[in-house]
């Protein structure tokens, strides 16, 4: 039976550790660092993380600013909030929770946040550098799949990671991050041939795909990290997209969901809103 990689307790201790570097950094620059968090509609999952990541600011001493757009907003209406917040000094941050409503051009608003205020990192410059191995910041939910990697104190280098799935705020990011961590890297998606095998072959096997229980115990390798991103809403709760209790038996490490990668997302958020503050404060 597989360890279970506990997010609850791995996202907790990270927060603690920014909690006492956001004082230091109010200390030093007397000021507070600020996460402006843009929510355009009433999608319930959508308006559950923010309220997470607003309870988080409050956990870390982030001061956040919340604005609640309605779901007819006008292109106008958003990228005018966004235009706003990109050229506030006071703001360290910028956070636009996805998916915006449909007809709205999400890649049009990304692109009016500065990069140096994109908590996210899904701006084209900072997942370019990080594709070069080059200081950026890093989605947060890749970024706290990395930590949880780190956490089992298992060595990674050298390893077959297998990624399924490839959108560009996890399953590419996170190819790159296991690629820079000297990982041997396949990236799987919706056309990919004989998935089953690949995964098979896999000591990494990170799950992005969005399908409840996707992953089955027959496409695991025995002894293999499993990594589930999935949130998936089912009559029977939020379920991951790896069939947690027949994995766990031959998996040597897995992460459940609810519990497992999720709240590292909002841990990840609160350390790369810290990070933006302190580089734009060296920047002035
Ligand atoms: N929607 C799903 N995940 C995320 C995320 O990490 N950040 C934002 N802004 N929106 C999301």
């Amino acid at each position: 039976m597989a360890n279970i990689i506990d997010g609850k307790i791995i996202s907790s201790k990270i927060k603690n550790q920014i909690k006492d570097k956001v004082a230091e950094f109010y200390n030093k620059y007397n000021r507070q660092i600020k996460l402006a968090v843009v929510l355009v509609g009433d999608d319930p999952a959508s308006q559950v993380y923010v309220k997470n990541k607003i309870k988080a600011c409050e956990f870390v001493g982030i001061q956040s600013l919340s604005f609640s757009l309605p779901k007819e907003s006008s292109f106008e209406q958003v990228s005018d909030c966004v235009k706003a917040l990109a050229v506030d000094t006071s703001v360290d941050g910028i956070l636009v929770q996805l998916p915006l409503p449909k007809g709205i051009d999400e890649e049009a608003i990304l692109r009016l946040i500065p990069a140096n205020k994109d908590v996210d990192g899904f701006l084209a410059e900072n997942l370019g550098n990080l594709s070069m191995n080059k200081p950026s910041t890093v989605a947060c939910t890749p970024f706290g799949v990395m930590k949880m990697l780190e956490e089992t104190g298992v060595s990674i280098k050298g390893k077959n990671a297998v990624v399924v799935g490839r959108s560009n705020i996890v399953g590419k990011p996170m190819s790159m991050l296991l690629l820079n961590a000297d990982c041997t890297v396949t990236v799987c998606h919706s056309k990919t041939n004989d998935l089953k095998t690949i995964c098979k072959n896999a000591d990494i096997l990170v799950a992005a795909i969005g399908k409840p229980k996707f992953i089955t115990a027959d496409m695991v390798k025995e002894g293999a990290i499993v990594i589930d991103v999935g949130i998936n809403r089912t009559e029977n709760g939020l379920v991951g997209d790896v069939d947690f209790d027949n994995v766990k038996e031959i998996a040597s490490y897995i992460t459940p969901v609810p519990g497992g990668v999720g709240p590292m997302t909002i841990a990840m958020l609160m350390y790369n809103t810290y990070n933006c503050a302190l580089r734009r404060q060296n920047e002035f």
